[in-house]
């Protein structure tokens, strides 16, 4: 079964609590939760804090850390109880110590690509993440239009790690909606994430519903 994660960047921040719970009921499985540093990315978003009171909300929360020395603050958001917490392969100076970290601070450990990395990296990490995200727009900004050639990439990660035996599950983030999830699912994404459209979405339910079942439409 596809998981949904909505994207809390595309929320109403005068009523985060009530936008959790609205996607948690309508049937999300995790809470994507994008922090930005103005350094890796252009943008600043959240911090450890927001993600503490966000994950007592009542979904598992995926942290994304898009930041550069993503070591210096993994402690602090496992601490405030991120159930994921993944790195860019291009921040992360030494990926394999990070994701480490990751795990012993008792967190699955996920490894984010940009839009122009190659996916070899993850060959020499294969074992030590529970998690590829792929990234289908430049990060920084929600509401952008998927990047076509990431969806190729999705389909090749997905096949890296079947023929490594690895039992990672593959994300994708960026410019997800109900024209691109069948395209995403089929390449063979797991786990989609959705900010503008989940939340800019009449009716939440339906919307997940209809991700989740993208798979059947192909
Ligand atoms: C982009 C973030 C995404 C973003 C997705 O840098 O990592 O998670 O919120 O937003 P949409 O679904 O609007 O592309
Ligand atoms: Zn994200």
């Amino acid at each position: 079964m596809i998981k949904v994660a909505p994207s809390l960047l595309a929320a109403d921040y005068m009523r985060l609590g009530e936008e959790i719970r609205r996607v948690a009921e309508a049937g999300a499985d995790y809470l994507h939760f994008d922090v930005m540093d103005g350094s890796f990315v252009p943008n600043i978003s959240f911090g450890p804090e927001l993600l503490r009171q966000a994950a007592a909300c009542g979904l598992p929360v995926d942290a994304h850390l898009m930041i550069v020395n993503p070591e210096k603050y993994i402690d602090a958001f496992a601490k405030a109880g991120a159930e994921i917490i993944t790195v860019h392969a291009e921040a992360a100076t030494h990926l394999h110590r990070c994701l480490q970290q990751i795990r012993a601070a008792g967190c699955l450990a996920g490894v984010a690509l940009n839009p122009a990395t190659s996916p070899d990296c993850l060959r020499y990490v294969m074992g030590d993440f529970d998690l590829a995200l792929v990234m289908t727009v430049n990060p920084g900004y929600g509401g952008q239009r998927l990047i076509p050639a990431c969806i190729r990439k999705v389909g090749e990660v997905r096949s890296m790690l079947w023929e490594a035996g690895c039992d990672a599950i593959v994300e994708v983030d960026g410019g997800v909606n109900l024209a691109t999830a069948p395209r995403l699912v089929e390449a063979g994404a797991d786990m989609l994430v959705a900010g503008s459209a989940l939340y800019g979405a009449e009716d939440a339910q339906s919307f997940i519903e209809a991700l989740k079942g993208a798979e059947e439409q192909f």
